[in-house]
């Protein structure tokens, strides 16, 4: 069984149908990136997954739990950095993080102040860390954010769009963090991205969303081998723009 089972998913807004029967299982200790043009359906997925949106129909679990009834145990393991949120601008850098992680973690605040340092440094932030993030620039509150996320050591985390925002340099910090999240702590992330760079660097399996529907699922080498196609880009072009069904298997 996986992490996350999702089986015959919709989601309507009024009318509108943003997610279209979906069906997909994530397993324990995968990255696995969504893929999808704007407005595709992703943050809906994503917060649908952590039970701050209800589905219309369909059946969701996460850990085995239904988040629509029972969100609490699973925002006790899986963590979420929203696509839009802000840092608490009148507290620091270190105390956003820390107060995070003792909501989310019962680990001591000892090993907490612990692990917020290391992930200060990792995304590159020492020296700032007891600064007001007020003062802080929009990438830099962003990667707060990023490290706000994990200081709980989540067994899951929801990624959407971590690098929005952050420089060059910072941006790759970030990665270097999701891959260390993932090889040394083996930690299950989904992540969003719009950048195809990203998603070929660290997701093993990636999910294309077009108008809400899964259009193909796989990893990087299975989707090419599957669309005959030389790369990702290739496939995710072809697929929003209709050329290609997706659903010949
Ligand atoms: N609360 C809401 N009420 C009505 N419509 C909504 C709501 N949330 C999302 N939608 C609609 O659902 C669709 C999917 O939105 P969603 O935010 O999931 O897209 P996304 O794939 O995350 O896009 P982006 O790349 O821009 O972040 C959009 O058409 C959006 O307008
Ligand atoms: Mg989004």
């Amino acid at each position: 069984m996986g992490i996350i089972e999702i089986r015959g998913l919709n989601k309507f807004f009024g009318s509108f149908h943003a997610l279209k029967d979906i069906d997909l299982t994530i397993r324990e200790g995968e990255v696995f990136g969504l893929l999808g043009l704007n407005g595709a359906g992703k943050t809906t997925l994503i917060r649908i997954l952590m039970g701050l949106l209800n589905p219309s129909s369909g059946s969701v679990r996460v850990f085995g739990i239904d988040p629509s009834t029972n969100p609490l145990p699973i925002r006790k393991r899986a963590s979420l950095l929203p696509q839009e949120c802000q840092a608490y601008e009148n507290l620091t850098a270190m105390e956003n993080i820390l107060y995070y992680g003792l909501m989310q973690s019962e680990a001591p605040k000892e090993e907490l102040i612990e692990r917020a340092n290391y992930l200060i440094d990792l995304i590159g932030l020492k020296g700032r860390e007891n600064q007001l993030t007020k003062k802080f620039s929009g990438g830099m509150k962003r990667k707060v954010l990023v490290a706000r996320s994990v200081v709980g050591n989540p067994d899951l985390l929801f990624l959407d769009e971590p690098t929005t925002g952050i420089d060059v340099l910072g941006a790759r910090k970030v990665r270097n963090l999701i891959q260390k999240l993932s090889r040394n702590e083996k930690k299950t992330i989904i992540l969003t991205t719009h950048d195809l760079t990203e998603i070929n660097l660290l997701c093993d399996r990636v999910g294309i969303l077009v108008d809400g529907e899964l259009k193909a699922i796989g990893t990087p080498d299975e989707l090419e081998g599957q669309f005959q196609a030389a790369n990702i880009e290739d496939i995710f072009s072809s697929l929003v723009e209709g050329r290609i069904g997706g659903d010949e298997e």
